[in-house]
């Protein structure tokens, strides 16, 4: 009996999951901004920035008097993502330190991690006092955004670039390898660990506000 060969269908996007959106994640000044900026360059993606879409869509209830830090409606922005997500009609790349907060259906997570003694510089130079400096640095060596981000999304598309040992364009760079063969990337898996600097000299949480 003559056989018929089957020839295999196209994965469509759908099924491979190439239209959902990458999500950037990481603690203020773990970069990714420019994570996302040079992401764009190299994909034509569209950015998705949280910070700009809770200020132009005001989604935010009060801001902290003691740091300026702007209290989120996290449902309302989950809202507001999907719509742009919806309407974006490309790859879409979200930047926020709050998308490890949301449940997002993606492709990819990328949580940008900093040494926090670099993170320490980088805030300096914004206008970041020594305590909101500190509380971020403590995020940091408590991998706060990728145990945040292992609550809402699987822990196979979760990934780590170590900002602080490369350039914004070198981290795009290992974003898209990662991108082109998650399997791959996730067999060479590595996770960063500042820990250990919790019980540093060099950086002291004594004086944390309680
Ligand atoms: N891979 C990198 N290598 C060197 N410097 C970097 C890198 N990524 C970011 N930076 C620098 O760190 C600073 C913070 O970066 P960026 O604004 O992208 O952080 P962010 O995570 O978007 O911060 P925020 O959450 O406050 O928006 C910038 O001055 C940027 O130039
Ligand atoms: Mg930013």
């Amino acid at each position: 009996m003559a056989t018929k060969k089957r020839t295999p269908k196209p994965r469509t996007a759908a099924k491979t999951g190439s239209n959902k959106p990458i999500v950037i994640t990481g603690v203020p000044g773990s970069g990714k901004t420019s994570l996302a900026a040079e992401l764009a360059k190299l994909t034509g993606a569209k950015i998705i920035s949280i910070n700009d879409l809770v200020a132009a869509q005001s989604l935010f209830s009060e801001t902290d008097v003691t740091d300026g830090a702007k209290i989120v409606l996290l449902p309302k922005l989950l809202a507001a993502i999907k719509k742009e997500v919806s309407s974006a009609g490309a790859m879409a790349v979200i930047e926020g330190h709050l998308a490890c907060e949301l449940r997002i259906s993606a492709r990819l997570v990328i949580v940008c991690r900093c040494n926090p003694k670099v993170l320490r510089k980088r805030l300096a130079l914004r206008d970041y006092g020594q305590e909101k400096s500190k509380a971020n640095e403590l995020c940091e060596m408590l991998d706060y955004c990728t145990l945040q981000s292992e609550r809402n999304f699987p822990k196979s598309i979760i990934f780590e670039i170590d900002t602080s040992a490369s350039t914004p364009a070198q981290s795009a760079q290992r974003a898209l390898e990662i991108m082109q063969d998650i399997k791959a990337a996730a067999k060479k898996r590595a996770w960063a660990d500042w820990s250990g600097m919790l019980f540093s000299q060099e950086i002291d949480f004594r004086s944390l506000k309680q």
